[in-house]
This record gives structure tokens, sequence and C-alpha cells, in this order.
């Protein structure tokens, strides 16, 4: 095992009604609070009404219509000018994974007296952030559990993963209740996106076999609720075990002591949003299958044999090409199944701008770190494949 230095000083506060708590939450922050929130979700299930209410003696300002794949700009830009001008003592952010990641670079940005896109994109080193709190709408980045954003700049094509210990939330509610109205696309979508960040932890060259156990246990816990999720909109238990195995999915805790990744599909993903706006899970669905077939060699199949013995039960006794080949195909038949568009093409994106797409990948992601090195031409292999 490698050595690692970790501490996730995140508040969880789980389960239906804790939002009562708020109040109480925010009173020991501060009194003037930014609330963002998206387009407008909240309010149809009366989130937004009951927020308001729960902060009556608090000042609030709001940035309304944070969108998916947030935008520097405008979504960051009045972000960070809304709390300049209103001295915000606190960020509550309220709704999925686009408003908390847009509220955190808001957070470092509202600290900063330059332009926040040299923080985001590493040219400076955030010294303060504003605090966080979250409620959360849609299970699946983690992000309420994690230090990290993912920012999209339309007119450079840039997507980029802020990271910065400075970023957790304070404290994350997380109530299933809230997750009934997601649409089964989103709900699809968000499985995937939870499972691919276990998968990215667990394809590593060395893994220890505790992190292994949480990883497959994560991954068949995702697969079986979704299931359920799909069926019964309103299964308070499915939601619940679903937000709860994409909270831990995403903040590092099974790669503890593993060999590094490089997260390959996130990387190729990136790319993908931030040219056409898709919705990033279903982009990683399409992906992973197609990186999983252009990986597997005498290096990677016994990573693909635990696998598919461990999540999808398949014989042991197979060979084992067959059993990681099977596995795979069960990986993509799974999205398939959950409703997943499974081509490129049938979420808008043609063969045209795979190579500048791939270039892009290969000069801004570091797979050539990964635990299979990916250089352009073998991401363009990949993204053709999955057209
Ligand atoms: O805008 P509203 O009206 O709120 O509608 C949203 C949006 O249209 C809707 N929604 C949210 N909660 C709902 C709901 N609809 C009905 N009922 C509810 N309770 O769902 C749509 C998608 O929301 P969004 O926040 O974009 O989804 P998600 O949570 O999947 O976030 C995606 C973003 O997170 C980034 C992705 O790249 C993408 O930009 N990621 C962030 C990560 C992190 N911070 O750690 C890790 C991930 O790998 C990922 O990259
Ligand atoms: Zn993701």
């Amino acid at each position: 095992m490698q050595n690692f230095d970790y501490q996730t000083p995140t508040r969880l506060i789980f389960g239906k009604g804790v939002i009562e708590k708020l109040p109480e939450v925010m009173a020991a922050i501060g009194k003037r609070v930014l609330l963002t929130y998206g387009a407008g979700s909240i309010k149809k299930i009366g989130l937004y009404d009951k927020v308001l209410e729960l902060l009556k003696d608090f000042e609030i300002t709001e940035l309304p219509g944070i969108q998916p794949n947030p935008k520097y700009d405008p979504s960051v830009l009045d972000g960070v000018r809304l709390c300049k001008e209103n001295h915000i003592d606190v960020i509550l952010s309220v709704g999925g994974g686009s408003v908390l990641d847009c509220s955190k670079a808001i957070a470092a940005g509202a600290m900063y007296d330059g332009d926040p896109w040299d923080l985001i994109s590493y040219k400076v080193k955030a010294k303060a952030a504003l605090p966080i709190v979250d409620i959360l709408t849609l299970a699946t980045t983690g992000s309420e559990y994690d230090c990290g954003g993912v920012i999209s700049r339309t007119e450079t094509n840039d997507k980029i993963g802020y990271i910065d210990p400075l970023l957790y939330p304070v404290c994350s509610f997380l109530d299933p209740t809230y997750t009934f109205t997601v649409s089964k696309k989103q709900t699809a979508a968000g499985c995937a996106d939870a499972m691919n960040h276990i998968m990215e932890q667990y394809f590593v060259e060395d893994a220890s076999l505790l992190n292994d156990g949480f990883c497959e246990a994560g991954l068949k816990s995702l697969m079986i609720n979704t299931k359920a999720c799909l069926a019964n909109p309103n299964d308070y238990r499915a939601r619940a075990e679903m937000m709860f195995a994409c909270t831990l999915g995403c903040n590092g805790i099974y790669a503890l002591g593993n060999s590094p990744s490089g997260w390959p599909c996130h990387g190729i993903e990136h790319a993908l949003s931030a040219y056409y706006d898709i919705t990033h899970g279903e982009g990683l669905a399409i992906i992973t299958p197609r990186w999983m077939k252009f990986i597997l060699s005498d290096k990677t199949v016994d990573r693909f044999v635990k696998y598919g013995v461990n999540v999808f039960g398949i014989d042991p006794g197979m060979d084992k090409y067959e059993i990681a080949n099977k596995a795979i195909d069960m990986t993509y038949h799974f999205f398939e199944e959950i409703g997943i568009p499974m081509h490129l093409r049938d979420v808008g994106i043609g063969e045209e701008r795979i190579g500048e797409m791939a270039h892009h990948i290969a000069v801004n992601e570091g797979l050539d770190h990964a635990f299979v090195p990916l250089t352009e031409k073998d991401i363009a292999e990949i993204l053709t494949a999955s057209l």
C-alpha cells in the first residue's frame, strides 16, 4: 500500500426531514447568504419555499439559473460579483452537482482580487474560500463530499476539474426524498457517473483487498438500486442507498493506499461535454466499455476477471479473457438496459471533431499517466469506437 494523508472535513446530515437543522447549521457560519440554484426544479419540489421559510431571519441574495455543465460566464462571474457586492458570509447551494460545483468556484473567486479563472486554471493558488453549505437534490457526482468542482468555459472548449481542499462543503444535507422527482434520464446518467467514479479507482495497477471490496459493493449497490429507482421513483430505500453510494464514490476513500489512476474516462468525457454540452453521465457510459475493450491486455486482464466475477457473478472457472470480455459486455448492457443512449451519434456527436477533441484531451488531461497510458491516437481510437 502507498502512503496517504487524508482528511474530509465535511459534515453529512442524512435522511428524511433533516433540513430542519438548516438554520442551526447556517447560524453558526454567518448571516448573509448567497443562495445558488438551477433552472427551477427546487421550486417545483417546494424546496425553495421551505429554505426561504427556514432562513427568514437571514439576509438572502439569490443566484438562479446555474446550468448543467456550469459555465464560468455568466454563472461563476455573476456569483463572485454578488458575493463581493453583498459581503456574503456563506454560500448555500440547493440543487445537483452543477449548482454545487459552480458554488465552489464562486466561493474561491469571492476571496480573490483577480480574475477567478486564474484559480480554476491553477495559475494562482487560492488563499481562502467562503464556506459552502449544500442541500443536494440529485444523487451522482459526490461533489457534496469532495473538494472539486468542474467548470466549463464555452469559448475555449475548456472543462476543468478545479480541486482544492478549501472547497470541501462545511455541511451537506442529504435528504433522499428530494431526489424522487429526478427524471429517468438523470437517474440513469447519475448511476453511470457514480459507477464510473468507482471504476476509475478500481482499475489501477495495485489496490488493497479492502478497497476492492468497497468498490465492488458500491457498484452492486448502484446497479440494484438504480433499477429500483427507475421502477418506482418514490422508493425511499433505493433512493437513499443510491444517494449514499454516490456520496462516498468520489472523495477518494476507495483509492486510499492504491496506486494512482489518472481517471481516463473522465478525462475523455470532460472534452465531450465541453465541446457538445452533453450530460456527463451519458458520455461516461458511452466511453467506459470502449475504453475497457481498448485497455484489455495481459497487464490488465486480472483486474477485469476480478471485476467480472465479484460484480457480475461470472463463473471464475472460465478462461480469463472470456470472463473479461463478458464483464465488459455486461457493463455495456447494464447501461443500455437502464435507458442510456450508448453511441456518441445518439447524443449528437459525429466524427467531425474527434481529432480536435483527442488533441485537446492529450494536451490537457495528463492521460499519459493513467493505469494504461493513452496517447492522442489511442484517445481518437476510443472515441471512434464510441461513435
Ligand atoms: O437546473 P435544475 O432545474 O435544478 O434541474 C436539474 C438539471 O436540469 C435537474 N435536477 C436536479 N435535481 C432535480 C432535478 N430535476 C428534478 N428533480 C430534482 N430533484 O437535473 C439536471 C442536471 O443537474 P446537474 O446538477 O447538472 O447534474 P449532476 O448532479 O449530474 O451534475 C453534473 C455536473 O457535475 C460535474 C459534471 O462534469 C457536470 O458538470 N461533476 C462534478 C464532480 C465533482 N464535483 O466531484 C465529479 C463528476 O465526475 C462530474 O464531473
Ligand atoms: Zn463524474
